[in-house]
């Protein structure tokens, strides 16, 4: 069954995910021996859905120097990546307080982190931008074409919803955090929240990590992670030059993307998931 997977999607199979490529299975497998640190603070979510972004606020909040914030880019990837993409040893090796970020849904954390009770920052976004973030991330980037370089939006969307997509399927990263979204060491934010009223935002997650922030510092903070700063310095690169990494960065893509029948189909797709999990504190509008 994985032959006929990656025969036809190019998708590999871990767990109960899908990933892109056999390497990132064997980082995911080696990093479930991961020893977690009590301080280890971890940034989760569906791909495309913020998780750069929450690491580059969670980042300014962490560390005390301006660094430009630069995106995540094929040059400097190991400071970026997610679990998926960095070694155990490269892990291992860096200081505390470390950043972890994570694609996968929380059963497949390593258990370590689990059992450490680790800070966990959950972040998700409206799915249907999602979808879109990462349609052009899959014709833009050659890891990411699963889909036919052929597929037009509807395809890609077909695959989305029946789950043949990468770290999919999608409600099931939603599901698995969700029945946890009281514990006192995750906090659930959204995409669109950070993008309403950053300096909350930036609040919030300070006083989460438990790090005290001022009003001046929080400014700071708000301008060196906007849109426009982070743009500056994306250093992503395909070989056509049709894609960044920042693409966009507003919510509402999907306005422009969905046919009205295409929309019926996606609306009544979110629907019945968010019925069937309970999961309707997930609001999509
Ligand atoms: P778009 O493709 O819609 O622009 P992730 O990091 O989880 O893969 O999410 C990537 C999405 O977050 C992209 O969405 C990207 O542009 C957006 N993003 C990254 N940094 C951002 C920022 N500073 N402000 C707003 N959106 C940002």
């Amino acid at each position: 069954e994985n032959f006929k997977l990656q025969q036809i999607y190019n998708l590999f199979q871990y767990k109960s995910i899908y990933l892109y490529s056999a390497e990132a299975v064997k980082t995911l497998r080696e990093n479930e021996r991961l020893q977690a640190r009590s301080d280890d603070i971890i940034v989760s979510g569906y791909l495309k859905s913020g998780t750069t972004w929450t690491q580059a606020i969670v980042q300014l909040i962490l560390y005390d120097q301006m660094s430009p914030i630069r995106a995540w880019g094929m040059d400097n990837s190991d400071k970026w990546s997610p679990l998926h993409r960095v070694r155990k040893a490269v892990i291992d090796s860096r200081p505390s307080t470390r950043l972890i970020k994570s694609h996968v849904p929380r059963d497949l954390l390593p258990v370590s982190i689990l059992e450490t009770n680790c800070k966990i920052i959950y972040v998700y976004r409206n799915v249907k931008d999602v979808m879109v973030s990462l349609f052009y991330m899959s014709k833009g980037l050659w890891e990411y074409q699963h889909t036919s370089p052929h597929d037009n939006f509807e395809h890609f969307v077909e695959k989305f919803v029946t789950g043949q997509i990468v770290f999919g399927p999608y409600f099931q990263h939603l599901a698995s955090f969700w029945p946890h979204r009281h514990d006192a060491n995750i906090l659930l934010i959204s995409y669109e929240s950070i993008l309403k009223d950053p300096q909350a935002m930036i609040k919030k997650l300070a006083a989460f990590m438990g790090k005290p922030i001022s009003s001046k510092r929080v400014a700071k903070i708000v301008q060196a992670s906007s849109f426009e700063e982070m743009k500056k310095h994306d250093t992503t690169q395909n070989d056509d030059n049709t894609w960044k990494f920042l693409r966009h960065g507003k919510s509402g893509s999907w306005q422009s993307h969905f046919t009205p029948e295409l929309l019926q189909k996606v609306e009544a797709w979110i629907q019945s998931n968010l019925e069937v999990e309970e999961l309707c504190g997930f609001r999509f509008d």
